[in-house]
């Protein structure tokens, strides 16, 4: 009941209090995790009550990304393949996936657990929620609801470029800045140093690459630029990967085609629920624009030096090295 809801959280709140904090470049410091990243304190909460109430099932869906790498994007692409209906007689363009995203920010569709689920001293029953359930995080693995990985559920990990990530990242916090700074130097400094909103970038990163050597056919692994470079391509991979692979009929109705396009920065941008709604995050709003600043990849040159690009370069070598994992 809510009052016992509200202890779970009161009592994670002052054992989250105890942990060592550091400078987060924000208004706020950060938490350290004893599984050793970083975040705000609420969210560290909600990670943590997620982590004791959110039981997985064996038919869920769930997005695992760090910040700003796709997230959005890959929601939109989840959404419109899990639930089409080709538009009944009316073809795609009647799709009732694709009418909800011209009406609905792809994070009211695709909730985050620690954001949006276990928020507001809440604990929210899921069960009834209809199959399959899609849902997203930015957890980092080690600190993952263990149902997740015992329940064989299929999770979807989109990563990118660190350099366009950062760049991305910077927008994002500076556009939440009463005075934005723009500079970028403070977020690289911290960015190298593994202190961004859920801790290291390749360790975050790397851990899911791993998951997903171990268990490829639980965890998918995608980029955002392979995603970007063959969208239709990738479309099809995340559709066959969730079980929904597209039949010859709905590719001879170019129902695929229909979702990348419906899909793509600029329609996703220009609707009118992105221009000028907003979605509660963190029981703040959020204005759905932030989410949507270019949308390109390789953009970093305008924004970081040659010496900030060699030195995350670097970092990104020495830890992928002997991974498998070439971004
Ligand atoms: P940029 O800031 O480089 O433009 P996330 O969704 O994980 O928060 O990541 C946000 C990044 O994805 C932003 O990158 C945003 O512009 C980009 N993005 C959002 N929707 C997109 C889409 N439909 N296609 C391509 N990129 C998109």
């Amino acid at each position: 009941d809510e009052e016992s809801h509200r202890e779970v959280y009161e009592q994670l709140r002052q054992l989250v209090s105890t942990y060592p904090t550091v400078p987060s470049g924000l208004d706020t410091p950060y938490h350290r995790h004893p599984d050793g990243w970083y975040t705000f304190l609420p969210a560290m909460v909600s990670v943590m009550v997620a982590q004791r109430h959110f039981t997985a099932r064996d038919t869920d869906i769930i997005i695992t990304t760090f910040p700003k790498c796709g997230t959005t994007w890959l929601k939109a692409l989840l959404f419109a393949t899990v639930h089409r209906d080709g538009g009944g007689g009316g073809g795609v363009e009647d799709d009732a996936a694709l009418a909800q995203l011209r009406a609905r920010n792809p994070h009211e569709l695709v909730p985050f657990l620690e954001i949006q689920v276990y928020v507001r001293d809440r604990v929210p029953d899921l069960s009834s929620l209809p199959a399959p359930r899609l849902l997203a995080t930015h957890i980092p693995r080690p600190s993952l609801p263990a149902s997740i990985a015992a329940s064989g559920c299929k999770v979807v990990y989109i990563c990118r470029d660190p350099k366009d990530c950062l760049v991305s990242l910077w927008h994002f916090h500076d556009a939440q800045r009463p005075e934005p700074r723009g500079d970028v130097g403070e977020e690289f400094r911290l960015f190298c140093d593994g202190v961004s909103p859920v801790g290291s970038y390749w360790d975050h990163v790397l851990a899911y690459w791993r998951w997903h050597v171990e268990r490829p056919g639980q965890v998918l692994f995608m980029t955002y630029e392979e995603l970007s470079a063959d969208t239709l391509g990738q479309l099809r991979r995340l559709a066959e990967f969730v079980g929904r692979p597209f039949t010859g009929e709905e590719r001879a109705a170019r129902v695929d085609e229909a979702i990348v396009k419906a899909c793509s920065f600029e329609s996703l941008a220009g609707a009118e629920v992105n221009r000028s709604g907003t979605v509660e995050l963190m029981e703040e709003p959020m204005r759905n624009a932030e989410f949507f600043r270019r949308g390109v990849v390789g953009g970093w040159p305008n924004y970081l030096s040659l010496e900030m690009a060699t030195r995350i370069d670097e970092i990104t070598e020495s830890k992928f090295k002997g991974s498998g994992l070439v971004l």
